[in-house]
């Protein structure tokens, strides 16, 4: 990797694209996951521009680079600004920080809840089901439990009495979302901050997904119920910028209504020889370069950029939820409310999973949510406003995936597989049993170095591919649905292990 004599610059740029065409399309509005696309003429020359002007720009010390103070207190005060917050509103004192990503937000919100209760000894939050999976991160890693209320099907939110009844003394923080990634609904915010608040316990909105379009959709005419700092009892709130803010990758704000709220969230470290760190975030250095990327980005759509561009994805949003309702044996999970169209089946004959990949084999990429309690499998859009002007091709796609689909028939695993994915432990599933599960499905080469002598891979695992027609066939990144239906078949606890020992198959040094 380090060249004797080093590469020139284009060619160093050449291996970079070539790798770059591996990926899926981050532009295009094809892509509905993983990326925001504005598809804003010149956006991502500004932003680079920005980037590059502040990359070697260290967070770690503000007094140092007050370029990058500045910057991220006008972020702040930007989202404060839209999500209630600022001088003459309800939360006139509210304060907040730049972070990594809405991850990184929500585990700070944690943080603070946990670190401003000392006197509890085994700290809890509540969380419904729909909240994202980074709570969870956060419960695991600052050893706090994680009390989940369960969501209606129908609703595909909590009930205001679950979340009440599953606070208790020790509760610290009470979170909804602003809206849930997986359906794109938003909870009843104002019920559940007022159980927080009756409880004495904070309440943090995750609007890291959403928040960003929830109040343009509402300027739009879209009924949006209360969501943020206008609503007594929400503590904090946080608003993913590198989301529907549109910048790229690495800034979220966490938002909380006042100093003392946020006081807990700072780690000061004096006891040591080097210099005093202080760090309001989890990390220490850190670059100016998504910050200045972010600010860029504000500063150029401004407030009517994002109404616009608010518009579009609410079009494209309406015309999506059109096209599924069109076709015959899909339903949508839920009338959609701000950005995410998603949608499950009602024809028994009809593989969401195989639907998935043949709608990628047309050029549109989609994510499968798998089971989950009483809620089915379902495919999941997170619209953007550069799907607008390709949305009147989704329609016909979606018709013609679905024949294919109908036509391919259903995966079967082979009874063996099936039978193995539902009676697996967490703790059987060592490497050597994911790399032979993974080779049985056609997924890549990957062979764990062994030595640990933990575990001999079981023999059924190899027989994935070997299946008759109409069954399972090799797995490839484009053909996902055989994978997909035995990580369904499995519960989550086996499905975490699978796809996190796969994953430790793929990070290997590229020597
Ligand atoms: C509602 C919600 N919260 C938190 C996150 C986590 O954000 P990130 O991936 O930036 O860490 C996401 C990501 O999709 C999200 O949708």
């Amino acid at each position: 990797m380090i060249d004797e004599k080093g590469l020139g610059a284009d060619e160093v740029l050449a291996e970079i694209r070539a790798l770059r065409a591996l990926d899926r399309p981050t532009h295009g509005g094809r892509l509905f996951a993983y990326v925001y696309d504005p598809a804003v003429p010149g956006l991502d020359e500004l932003t680079a521009a920005a980037h590059a002007q502040s990359a070697h720009v260290n967070g770690l010390d503000p007094t140092a680079f007050p370029s990058l103070l500045a910057m991220e207190n006008a972020l702040v005060a930007a989202a404060a600004r839209l999500l209630g917050g600022g001088p003459g509103s309800a939360a006139p004192d509210v304060v907040g920080s730049v972070t990594s990503g809405g991850t990184e937000s929500l585990i700070l919100a944690v943080k603070a809840a946990r670190d401003a209760r000392p006197e509890i000894t085994a700290p809890r939050i509540v969380v419904p089901a729909s909240g994202h999976a980074a709570f969870a991160k956060a419960a695991h890693l600052l050893r706090v439990t994680l009390d989940t209320v369960p969501v209606d099907p129908v609703t595909l939110r909590p009930t205001v009495a679950d979340v009440a009844a599953a606070v208790r003394p020790e509760t610290v923080l009470v979170a909804c979302s602003a809206p849930s990634y997986a359906h794109g609904v938003v909870d009843p915010v104002a019920e559940i901050a007022a159980v927080a608040a009756a409880a004495g316990t904070r309440c943090h909105v995750d609007a890291c997904f959403g928040g960003w379009t929830l109040p343009y959709l509402r300027r739009l005419g879209v009924p949006v119920p209360p969501f943020d700092l206008s609503v007594d009892g929400v503590t904090s709130i946080s608003v993913d910028l590198h989301k529907y803010a549109y910048a790229p990758k690495g800034v979220s704000v966490l938002l909380h209504r006042d100093a003392s709220l946020r006081a807990a969230q700072y780690f000061g470290y004096a006891d040591w020889p080097g210099y005093t760190m202080v760090n309001p975030v989890l990390a220490s250095t850190r670059s100016g370069g998504p910050i200045a990327a972010a600010y860029a980005t504000l500063r150029h759509l401004g407030d009517a950029g994002y109404l616009r561009l608010a518009a579009a994805t609410r079009d494209a949003v309406t015309a999506l939820a059109g096209a599924v309702r069109a076709v015959d044996g899909l339903r949508l999970m839920a009338e959609p409310e701000s950005t995410v169209v998603c949608f499950t089946t009602t024809d028994p004959d009809l593989d969401l999973f195989v639907l998935v990949d043949e709608l990628t084999a047309r050029g549109w990429h989609t994510q499968p949510q798998l089971r989950y309690a009483d809620l089915p499998p379902s495919v999941h859009l997170t619209v953007t406003a550069s799907v607008a002007p390709r949305v009147a091709e989704f329609g016909p796609a979606l018709a013609d995936a679905v024949a294919a689909a109908r036509a391919a028939g259903l995966v079967r695993l082979p009874a063996e597989l099936r039978a193995l994915a539902t009676s697996l432990t967490p703790d059987a599933l060592t490497p050597e049993t994911v790399a032979a599960l993974a080779a049985g499905l056609g997924l890549g080469a990957a062979t764990p170095t062994s030595g640990s002598g933990a575990g001999t891979p079981d023999p059924r695992l190899g027989a994935a591919a070997a299946s008759g027609p109409g069954e399972a066939v090799a797995a490839t990144p484009e053909r996902m649905a055989v994978v997909n239906t035995l990580l369904d078949a499995a519960p989550p606890a086996v499905r975490e292990r699978l796809l996190v020992e796969f994953v430790s198959l793929l990070q290997r040094p590229a020597w």
